[in-house]
């Protein structure tokens, strides 16, 4: 493996039972790059993203990942290898997750106290700058139950970002907030990209790919149907799959310019 690539996968394939999610899925990944994961519904996407941090396993192709290399089809990864991965690869995903019983501040020093024995003023410290990251420095001693779903959900960033991982997974981390709160959330995961953060992220935001993915990865059909530069992805994709889902997700808005057009010239809509 380049020195630059963290990720490599090569002919993934993965099937529950006889439902197969994917197949031959080859995917790089370099260090500092932000690598976006669109497509419809049951394409495989978030399993794939949960194979590549050994969360589910695969049965066919190899998976290189921070030096670690698992095969299909192997039944158990050594617990080692997965728990060097896992401490390495942070996840965020779309449910808050967070522990009720502890405060803000308690959810993110916990991990690396426990598992990195990190003193805790060293974690304290490091909470404080990624809260400040966030925007949240003032909720530090709040419980998860008195912040909004936004603020959760950055604190669960926040939690992820403590363990100071290489690799930051995302599985549509805005899906289950309310629209006026996404926002935020993709402001502070946007920051992070720019801070150099290597990112593989599952998203249905089509303009936050835009903005901050380097690379767009089209999956359907249980296969990578397209992938390569963002902006010529997402633009002026090349297979007739991509354009139809395109101009499927991107309608709604046009749809909307269109009828503020309308009325802003006074005419009825239709
Ligand atoms: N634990 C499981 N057991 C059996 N089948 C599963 C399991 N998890 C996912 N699948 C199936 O695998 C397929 C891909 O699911 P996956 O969640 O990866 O899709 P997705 O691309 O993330 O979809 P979405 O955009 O709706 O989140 C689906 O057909 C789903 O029903
Ligand atoms: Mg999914």
């Amino acid at each position: 493996m380049s020195n630059n690539i963290v990720v490599s996968a090569k002919g993934m394939t993965k099937r529950f039972g006889k439902t197969l999610v994917f197949e031959d899925v080859t995917l790089n990944v370099h260090k500092s790059e932000v690598v976006a994961i669109i497509g419809p519904s049951g394409a495989g996407k978030s399993t794939f993203i949960r194979c590549i941090n050994g969360l589910v396993p695969f049965e066919h192709g190899t998976l290189e990942i921070l030096g670690h290399t698992i095969t299909g089809g192997q039944k158990h990864p050594p617990r080692a290898v997965l728990q060097n991965i896992r401490t390495r690869v942070g996840m965020v995903f779309q449910g808050f997750n967070l522990f009720p019983h502890l405060t803000v501040m308690e959810n993110i020093i916990l991990a690396p106290m426990e598992v990195k024995k990190v003193s805790r003023d060293d974690a304290v410290r490091r909470a404080q700058e990624l809260l400040d990251i966030v925007g949240l420095v003032n909720k530090a001693d709040m419980y998860p139950k008195r912040l909004s779903g936004g603020e959760q959900q950055r604190v669960a960033i926040c939690r992820a970002l403590a363990m100071e991982p290489e690799i930051m997974l995302f599985d549509e981390p805005t899906s289950a907030l309310d629209p006026e709160l996404v926002g935020e959330v993709l402001a502070a995961i946007k920051r992070l990209a720019r801070q150099g953060g290597t990112m593989i992220l599952v998203t249905h935001e089509m303009q936050f790919a835009k903005e901050v993915a380097d690379t767009v990865v089209f999956m359907a059909d249980h296969r990578v149907v397209e992938s390569g530069a963002a902006r010529q992805v997402l633009e002026n994709p090349k297979s007739e799959r991509a354009q139809q889902f395109l101009q499927r997700v991107l309608r709604p808005t046009e749809t909307a310019d269109e009828m503020d057009a309308v009325e802003a010239q006074g005419g009825d809509a239709l």
